[in-house]
C-alpha cells in the first residue's frame, strides 16, 4: 500500500466545514466528516445515477445527504438511535408550508409551567427556566400527529436546547460551564425558521436514500450490490458518541445502543470470531483485540456486498492512550487485504501529538483516508 501525505485534505476529515452548510448542520456531530469529502470522492470515482453508495457507519448522515445532492442512491446504517434519528430527519423531503405553519403554532403557544422530570445530569446542564421551556415545548411537539413534522420540530428543539445549555463537551466528558444563555423560546424560533429556510433552498435530486438500523458486522444487503463505500468507522478507544450525546438522547427520549451492538465494546467470545484474525491480534491489549476482530467482521461484510471493481474510502485514525500510540490505519488496511480487497493507498490527512493526561508528548498519531478496491476478478 502506498502511503502519501495529503495534509491539505485534513479539514475534509472533520465536521468543521459542515457547520456552515444548510441541513448538514442540523445536528452537531463532532465525530463526522465533511460533505466535501464525499463530493471529492464521488467526482474522482465518477459516481452518478444508477450507482449505489453505502455508509455502514452513517453517523449524522453526511454520506447519504451528499449522495442525495449528487443523484446517487445510498444506504446508511448505524446502531445509535440518535444518529439514525438525525440522519432520517435531515434526509426527508418536506412540505415547507406545513412546516412553517407548525412552527408558527408552536412558538406562539402560551406558556404553562410544567412539572420537570429529568435525570440529575440533565438538570445540571440547563438553567431552570430553560429546562421548563424545553419540557413545555417537548410536550407540545409530542401532541403533533404528523410524524415527519413532529420529528423535524424535535430535532430543532434539541439543537436550540443545546445552544441554551451550560454543557461544554470535551471528548466524552461533559463539563458544566455556567454562562448567560438566550431564552429557549427565542433560540427555538430562530432555529426552526432557519431549518425551514434550509428546506427551501437545499437542492436534492430524486435518488433514493435509505437509513436503517443495522449492525455493520452483519449487513442487510445482497452480495455484490454496492458500487462504492464512503465511511468512517468508530475509532479505537474513542467512544465519545456513546457518552457525549447523552443529553440529546435524554431530551428526545431515545435509547442508547447496547455495548454488544457497538464495534469493539462487546465481551470477548460473544460473537463469532474468525480464526484468520487470531494471529493478527495476538499480544494486543483486550480493547484493541476486540476492535480489530469487530472491524474484520465489518470489512468482510463490505467485501461480500461490494461489486467487483467497487471503491472503498474509510476515514480512520491511530489511537492514543497513556501507554502510547496504537497503530490503526495500517493494520486496518492489512485486514482489508486479508478479506480480498486491494489496499491501494493511504492518504495521511492529519497528524496529531499523542499526549499523557499530564500533556507530555509520547508520540504522533496519523489520521488516514484509506482507499481500497475490490479487484475486478480474483
Ligand atoms: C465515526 S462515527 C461515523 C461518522 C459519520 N461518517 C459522519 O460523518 O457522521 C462512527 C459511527 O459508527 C456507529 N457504530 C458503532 N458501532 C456500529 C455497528 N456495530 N454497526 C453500525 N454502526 C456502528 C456509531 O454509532 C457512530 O455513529
Amino acid at each position: 500500500m502506498k502511503i502519501v501525505e495529503k495534509l491539505r485534505l485534513g479539514r475534509l476529515a472533520t465536521f468543521l466545514l459542515n457547520k456552515r452548510l444548510p441541513v448538514y448542520n442540523w445536528f452537531q456531530f463532532k465525530e463526522g466528516f465533511s460533505r466535501d469529502l464525499v463530493f471529492l470522492l464521488a467526482e474522482t470515482w465518477r459516481l452518478g445515477e444508477g450507482d449505489l453508495a453505502l455508509d455502514p457507519f452513517v453517523g449524522c448522515g453526511t454520506t447519504s445527504l451528499a449522495c442525495k445532492q449528487l443523484g446517487i442512491d445510498s444506504i446508511g446504517y448505524d446502531v445509535h438511535p440518535i444518529m439514525l434519528f438525525a440522519s432520517r430527519v435531515k434526509l426527508r423531503e418536506y412540505n415547507v408550508e406545513e412546516l412553517r405553519a407548525a412552527v408558527r403554532g408552536l412558538v406562539k403557544s402560551k406558556f404553562e409551567r410544567p412539572e420537570v422530570e429529568a435525570p440529575g445530569f440533565v438538570t445540571r446542564v440547563f438553567p431552570k427556566p430553560v429546562l421548563e421551556d424545553i419540557t413545555f415545548f417537548k410536550r407540545k411537539i409530542l401532541d403533533i400527529e404528523d410524524e415527519e413534522v413532529r420529528e423535524f420540530l424535535f430535532l430543532g428543539l434539541m439543537n436550540a436546547a443545546m445552544r441554551c445549555s451550560w454543557a461544554h463537551k470535551d471528548g466524552a466528558a461533559i463539563r458544566v460551564v455556567k454562562k448567560p444563555t438566550p431564552p429557549l423560546r427565542k433560540a427555538l424560533r430562530r432555529q426552526l425558521l432557519r431549518m425551514c429556510n434550509d428546506v427551501e433552498r437545499f437542492e436534492r435530486k430524486g435518488s433514493k436514500a435509505t437509513i436503517e438500523r443495522c449492525d455493520a458486522r452483519k449487513l442487510k444487503l445482497e452480495d455484490e450490490s454496492v458500487d462504492a463505500v464512503i465511511t468512517s468507522p468508530p475509532y479505537l478507544g474513542k467512544l465519545e458518541y456513546t457518552h457525549a450525546y447523552r443529553i440529546e438522547q435524554q431530551l428526545l427520549d431515545l435509547g442508547a445502543p447496547t455495548p454488544q451492538q457497538l464495534i469493539g465494546v462487546r465481551e470477548e467470545g460473544t460473537l463469532e470470531d474468525f480464526s484468520e484474525v487470531e494471529e493478527f491480534v495476538e499480544g494486543k491489549p483486550l480493547d484493541a483485540k476486540l476492535y480489530f476482530k469487530d472491524m474484520f467482521a465489518a470489512i468482510r461484510e463490505l467485501y461480500r456486498v461490494c461489486k467487483p471493481g467497487a471503491r472503498i474510502a474509510l476515514v480512520t485514525s491511530d489511537a492514543c492512550s497513556p501507554e502510547g500510540v496504537a497503530e490503526v490505519c495500517v493494520p486496518l488496511s492489512e485486514l482489508a487485504e486479508k478479506t480480498g480487497f486491494k489496499a491501494k493507498r493511504m492518504l495521511v490527512v492529519n497528524r496529531r501529538f499523542c499526549t499523557t493526561p499530564a500533556r507530555k508528548k509520547i508520540g504522533v498519531t496519523q489520521e488516514g483516508l484509506l482507499l481500497w478496491e475490490k479487484r475486478a476478478s480474483k
